[in-house]
């Protein structure tokens, strides 16, 4: 098995924090990420040209899902809301900084960058997103 396959996400129930509308958005997070390993080919310009046409898409996907977790955040007045959108804005801002530095001619590896995505996604649906919404969606229960 190659390195880009074996890093491919199966979604699992662990990941699952128990509020369908955040999940059906961490799923889609996870095909774009799978997507973008099944496009490391290990040709530096090839991988750009297809980095190029879904950064932005994903860049979007990921404010915007960023939003809809804070405003349910703010609306359940969760204690954590300040916490986890500093953890949000981190995260922008490191994607925003590497992407400016591919355009400034940082040499490109689609590889390394994904699996970047992949890490910090997973862990922060895992520990942090499943911490917050999971305790949410008991309270309704
Ligand atoms: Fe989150």
């Amino acid at each position: 098995m190659n390195r880009e396959v074996s890093e491919l996400i199966t979604w699992s129930d662990r990941f699952s924090c128990g509020i369908k509308l955040i999940d059906d958005q961490h799923k889609a997070l996870v095909a774009l990420v799978n997507d973008m390993f099944n496009h490391v080919t290990g040709d530096e310009k090839q991988e750009y040209e297809y980095f190029n046409k879904v950064i932005l898409e994903v860049f979007k996907y990921v404010k915007i899902h960023f939003a809809i977790e804070e405003k349910i955040m703010l609306m359940a007045k969760m204690p954590d809301y300040a916490r986890h959108k500093r953890a949000h804005n981190q995260f922008i801002l490191t994607v925003i900084e590497n992407i400016n530095n591919f355009q400034a001619g940082k040499r490109f590896n689609l590889f390394g960058f994904t699996k970047y995505l992949k890490d910090w996604i997973l862990s922060h649906i895992a520990l942090v997103d499943k911490q917050c919404f999971g305790s949410l969606s008991r309270v309704n229960e």
